[in-house]
């Protein structure tokens, strides 16, 4: 069963909300390339993660669902999909899902200007709704999207850095992936009226699944296939991006060397023998237990939310990103 199956939720009216955005743009024109891309991916389909999470979030409210929640929902999706397309064309990577990234589909300047205008008018439409009601919006329009930036960029700038402490990858990987979870829970259990207690716990509990999702996902780079990749595995190596695999096999004697040797000129052929070593590594199974004990706390965070009905849902979501398949962990949605 599909996760927003499992979970009871409509796709239908995020997608047709998503659609109308642009649809209904006053400054886009209709046969504008904008509108055709944007239509498309949302049409190409998704797990819609992070809508599900604002729609899970609004259960803990006492109020009726909304149609602000449904719009949340949208501009969630709009803001992660507008920093895929963005990190495609940073990471170089050609494929995403499995498909053609868009940057291959119709050139990097056109897809920079689509994300553009995807990140810009949801803060813009979101903006509408900030007020003393609803005190998160802000934070998702302004603060998380100005720390997905930052997240990226201490990536960048910490390429084939390999003194990277431990903190700074968490905190990169906290700006970049699990702010978005846990403001989408917090934003959707503001927009039902849940008082701000219960809306804390939410986002604590997105914190922490966000975070055990990006460790799976940069452990998976280096274990999956290929073809469950969708993408060449160890680009994050080959990139230069400290990850957590990498930054534990740094502290194995035999390996620490080899990995330090890497550099962008390297030859592929050595960055395919460190893959090699790295995924054969205590590192991997050490990373993996972070991510568990990060989802061992965000099962605390439901305990403490045993009183809401929803709580249940938040199971659901915890053995969603608590699965073993590599493939669903990987192909990010
Ligand atoms: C995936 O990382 C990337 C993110 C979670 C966030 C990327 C954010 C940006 C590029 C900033 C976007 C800003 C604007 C203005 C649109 P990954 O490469 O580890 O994951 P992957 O394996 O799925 O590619
Ligand atoms: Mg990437």
């Amino acid at each position: 069963m599909k996760l927003h199956e499992a979970l009871r939720i409509q796709l239908e009216p995020i997608d047709k909300e998503m659609i109308n955005i642009v649809k209904y743009d006053a400054d886009v024109p209709r046969n504008s390339p904008i509108v055709r891309s944007v239509t498309e991916l949302i049409r190409a389909g998704g797990k819609r993660l992070r809508p599900v999470m604002v729609v899970v979030g609004s259960r803990f409210g006492p109020g009726r669902p909304q149609r602000k929640t449904i719009r949340f929902a949208a501009f969630t999706e709009f803001i992660h999909a507008a920093s895929l397309i963005h990190d495609d064309i940073i990471d170089r990577s050609a494929m995403r899902r499995g498909e053609p990234a868009l940057h291959v589909k119709i050139g990097v300047n056109e897809a920079v200007h689509v994300a553009n205008y995807m990140m810009a008018r949801s803060v813009e439409l979101l903006s509408e709704y900030e007020g003393k009601d609803n005190p998160y919006i802000r934070k998702l329009s302004g603060v998380l999207t100005t720390k997905l930036c930052l997240g990226e960029y201490q990536q960048l700038n910490s390429r084939f850095q390999f003194d990277l402490p431990l903190e700074r990858y968490l905190e990169k990987t906290n700006n970049k992936t699990a702010l978005l979870m846990a403001t989408c829970l917090q934003v959707g259990a503001s927009s039902s009226g849940a008082d701000a207690q219960t809306a804390d716990l939410l986002y604590r509990f997105g914190e922490c699944v966000g975070m055990a999702f990006q460790i799976r996902d940069d452990v998976l780079d280096f274990t999956a296939s290929p073809e469950s990749l969708g993408k060449p595995a160890g680009s994050d190596l080959r990139n230069g991006n400290v990850t957590l695999p990498v930054l534990y096999a740094l502290e194995d004697p035999r390996l620490g060397p080899r990995i330090r040797s890497l550099n962008a000129a390297s030859p592929l052929a050595e960055f395919a023998a460190a893959v090699r070593l790295i995924a054969g590594s205590e590192a991997i199974d050490r990373s993996l237990q972070l991510a568990e004990s990060y989802l061992q706390q965000a099962e605390g965070m439901i305990r403490k939310l045993g009183r809401y009905p929803a709580h249940r849902d938040l199971e659901t979501l915890l053995r969603y990103f608590a699965a073993g398949k590599p493939e669903r962990a990987r192909l990010r949605q």
